[in-house]
């Protein structure tokens, strides 16, 4: 099965429903090189999105992918890329969604990516020391000024997007295009019953995140924390801590045990069958894998294969393992 594409929410935007991302890797386990193979393994495997903050690596992702773009030489209309506004530095004006940090810091992503545009920017999370017209009034300006094509946010609540909508509609402006929530199968909420509505009646994309919930959904995790792993990484022991200390750890491990059963019979690994679990959800434009290496990346883009596999019964069986689906109003 070829990478499918899909408009991303009721914009004419295309993206392929496995997209790229940089949290984490980016500088800290891959340089420009590896950065730029691993783009290019998810790019030949028909990925078009690659996710990136001002917050990753403290700007230095950003930096890292516009060096590996510049090096792969494609052409701008080939690909789309994102940036995410909110931690930008210390400093009170560095930070959150104020008119001032969003074109400021639109600006300066732009220029550690060396590209005249981004795609794609979203509000990385809520500010609620910034009034929302303020936030709608200065993506706005960064579509008007030409810096991105659509704007979108993240960790945001439906009631959030709603009045986005609301002053965007008042105002005569152009609202949130895209929400970038975490999807996996040990986090489903937001996407699968929150979200429904505004999914429905405004046509919200989703360019959803965590995939693998880190890893643990590759079983990598099964037996204790491999070398080199992500949990392995000092920067990210705060991470390791919060998954592993969690009352839930040892119910997830026992569940990717037996989902692993499941993707044995499809012929997949255990990280290719989550894939291709996330990227099916109807309300999903496209899953943001992650990845360490390129061996991952080319793993990982070939769970597009597997989504015609995840039959009704196969569904059935996954959801009896998972137990935790939300109860959706119908
Ligand atoms: N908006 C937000 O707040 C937000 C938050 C988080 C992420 N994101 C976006 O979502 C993207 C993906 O997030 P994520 O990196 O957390 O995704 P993930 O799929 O949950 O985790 C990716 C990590 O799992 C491991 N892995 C991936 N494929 C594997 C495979 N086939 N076999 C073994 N290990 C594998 C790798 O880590 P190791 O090899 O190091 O173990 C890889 O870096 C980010 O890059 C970012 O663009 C957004």
């Amino acid at each position: 099965m070829d990478m499918p594409y899909r408009s991303l929410g009721h914009s004419g935007l295309k993206v392929s429903a496995l997209s790229f991302g940089a949290w984490v890797t980016f500088d800290h386990q891959m340089d420009v090189a590896p950065a730029r193979d691993a783009m290019a393994a998810a790019f030949e495997a028909g990925c078009n999105f690659f996710d990136n903050a001002e917050a990753y690596a403290g700007g230095k992702a950003e930096i890292i992918m516009g060096k590996a773009l510049a090096q792969l030489g494609w052409g701008r209309d080939e690909y789309v890329v994102s940036t995410k506004i909110f931690w930008g530095g210390q400093g009170p004006n560095q930070r959150g969604l104020s008119r001032k940090h969003i074109i400021e810091g639109v600006d300066a992503a732009r220029k550690r990516f060396e590209l005249d545009h981004l795609d794609l920017v979203f509000c990385h999370r809520p500010d609620p020391s910034t009034p929302i017209e303020e936030t709608v009034r200065a993506m706005n300006h960064v579509i008007d000024r030409g810096w991105a094509f659509y704007w979108g946010t993240s960790e945001w609540s439906a009631e959030q997007l709603e009045e986005a909508w609301r002053v965007a509609d008042r105002l005569g402006l152009i609202g949130p295009t895209m929400e970038q929530p975490q999807y996996h199968m040990f986090h489903r909420d937001k996407v699968e019953r929150e979200f429904a509505g505004l999914v429905r009646e405004r046509g919200l994309g989703t360019t959803t995140w965590s995939p693998l919930a880190s890893g643990l959904l590759t079983g990598k995790y099964n037996e204790g924390v491999p070398e080199g792993s992500r949990f392995d990484l000092p920067q990210y022991s705060w991470l390791r801590d919060a998954v592993l200390e969690d009352p839930s750890f040892p119910g997830k491990i026992a569940k990717v045990k037996q989902l692993t059963g499941i993707a044995q019979e499809l012929g997949a690994s255990m990280a290719q069958l989550a894939l291709a679990w996330t990227a099916k959800h109807p309300h999903v434009s496209t899953v943001i894998t992650g990845a360490s290496r390129t061996s991952q990346v080319v793993e990982n883009m070939k769970a597009i294969a597997f989504i015609d596999q995840l039959t009704p019964d196969v569904m059935s069986r996954i959801e009896a393992i998972l137990d935790n689906k939300p109860a959706v109003a119908s």
